[in-house]
């Protein structure tokens, strides 16, 4: 099933639990989670405390997104923290054949993120190892930005690549700039889950889920 992944990056911070519940009442299954350690982005958001301060309220999925250096450093914690699936840059990953072995080892789905200039050939011998592919679609590290089109091309190209491999069931998330206007392009190209910050957040979080997820499941 397609899913519409709010990420709390855009949520009101000081409304956290109140934002989630109303996500909750509207049918909501999974929340992204934006990690930033001022270091692979400029910005620095949140980490495990937070994380782990919102998990016994809600049995959401937890998709948690790193964009941070070396994340191998923290598959452990985040699994204790609540995570259920943990997302690695493959820029941000040395080893990341080891580092995706870590997350499955930990008991979690795993995820690769890819950023807009990262090729799909980085993912030819770690396809066997991923639940989802990420495609970036804007540069990390802020939410707001502007979709790149691009993005639309490779996100089409990626899943002729998985089911060309005999992957079908990996899914695939795009994540930046989702909104009414460019979600129809890249549920076409076949993505599975949508990933919204501001669309999800500014002004009535009941009325946008209701109105993007009617996009995504028609
Ligand atoms: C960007 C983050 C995104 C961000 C999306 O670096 O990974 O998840 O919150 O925000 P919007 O939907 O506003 O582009
Ligand atoms: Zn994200």
């Amino acid at each position: 099933m397609k899913q519409l992944a709010p990420s709390i990056l855009s949520a009101d911070f000081g409304r956290l639990n109140e934002q989630i519940d109303i996500l909750k009442n509207e049918g909501c299954e999974w929340l992204h989670m934006d990690i930033m350690d001022g270091m692979f982005v400029p910005s620095i958001s949140f980490g495990m405390p937070v994380v782990a301060a919102l998990r016994p309220a809600s049995d959401l999925f937890f998709d948690v997104h790193m964009m941070v250096e070396d994340p191998g450093r923290y598959v452990d914690a985040m699994k204790k923290a609540g995570a259920d699936l943990l997302c690695v840059h493959a820029e941000a990953c040395t080893h990341i054949d080891r580092v995706l072995a870590s997350v499955h080892d930990a008991g979690m789905k795993a995820g690769i993120a890819l950023n807009p200039a990262t090729p799909l050939c980085v993912l030819d011998y770690i396809m066997d190892k991923v639940d989802m592919v990420l495609i970036m679609s804007v540069n990390p590290g802020f939410s707001g930005q502007k979709f790149i089109p691009a993005m639309t091309a490779k996100v089409a190209a990626l899943k002729k690549k998985l089911v060309d491999a005999g992957y079908p069931d990996v899914l695939i998330e795009v994540d930046g700039g989702m909104n009414v206007n460019t979600i129809p392009e890249i549920k076409a190209a076949g993505a599975d889950v949508f990933v919204a910050g501001s669309a999800a957040f500014s002004g009535d979080v009941a009325e946008n889920f209701r109105k993007l997820n009617a996009l995504i499941q028609e």
